[in-house]
């Protein structure tokens, strides 16, 4: 079912006791009560934080990232199963930061997807074109080709517990945010092609969020777009005051 989300994705921000803050301030923060409040955190502090929000039944926590393998010799890695072991519900898949330092890619990315929902996890499964793309106009065919790759060899049932994250690269952590139209043209075109692959119902039970320099400024014109169903947030989810302004901004 199509919901409206308020993601905050951590990266690698925050000291356990900040942490420990931020969380109580979302946890304890007035809500919208329209909307989803999902916390990609530091796998170190994922039991803690899920100990912290585990009463309110709007806000849920997330990995940022799972092996690409069930299990073994993978040091410091961490593994889907063992996510789901501790109760974790979601975990993003494909962030750019992942596809550019850690050279994930298609193949990985999709065994990573699937590893998550055999888990019984859900994935937000982000997206989103570099500058050059953008500017040489052909970014809705690359980032529906990122679809292509990846999502779409899954089944229709496993789509329907697919979250989307719609991040140009050249927005993210730039100050610069896509233009609500900019936003709008993509999640149409995105939403259009996961119609065609899978059906109506598919593409409109799916969540399709905008990453991107979104902050409490910005948050209320690009979520009142038809398409965007919400935010994935870094920078501004990590003051309880701007990002409790962002989970408020759905109409
Ligand atoms: P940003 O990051 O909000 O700081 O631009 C978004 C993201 O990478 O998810």
């Amino acid at each position: 079912m199509r919901k409206n989300i308020a993601a905050g994705n951590w990266k690698m921000n925050c000291d356990f006791n900040e942490a420990i803050d931020l969380a109580e301030g979302i946890a304890e923060g007035k809500r919208n009560e329209k909307s989803l409040t999902i916390l990609a955190v530091p796998s170190l502090y994922l039991n803690k934080v899920q100990a912290v929000v585990g009463a309110e039944d709007d806000v849920f926590v997330a990995a940022q990232n799972c092996h690409h393998m069930e299990s073994g010799a993978y040091t410091g890695e961490i593994s889907a199963k063992m996510l789901s072991s501790i109760g974790i519900r979601y975990v993003l898949i494909g962030h750019s930061e992942r596809r550019e330092y850690f050279n994930e890619g298609s193949a990985i990315l999709e065994a990573k997807l699937r590893l998550a929902l055999d888990h019984r996890l859900l994935p937000i499964y982000c997206c989103g074109e570099p500058l050059d793309v953008r500017k040489s106009g052909n970014h809705v065919a690359y980032v529906v080709k990122q679809l292509e790759e990846t999502l779409f060899k899954l089944s229709a049932d496993d789509m329907s517990n697919i979250i989307v994250a719609y991040e140009p690269i050249w927005a993210i952590g730039t100050g610069e945010t896509a233009s609500s139209e900019q936003a709008q043209e993509m999640h149409q075109a995105l939403r259009a092609s996961i119609a065609d692959r899978f059906g109506n119902d598919v593409a409109e039970g799916m969540s399709i969020l905008y990453g991107g320099s979104v902050k409490a400024a910005n948050a209320k014109d690009i979520f009142s777009k038809k398409d965007v169903d919400g935010g994935l947030v870094g920078g501004a989810s990590l003051k309880v005051d701007e990002f409790l302004n962002i989970i408020n901004s759905f109409e």
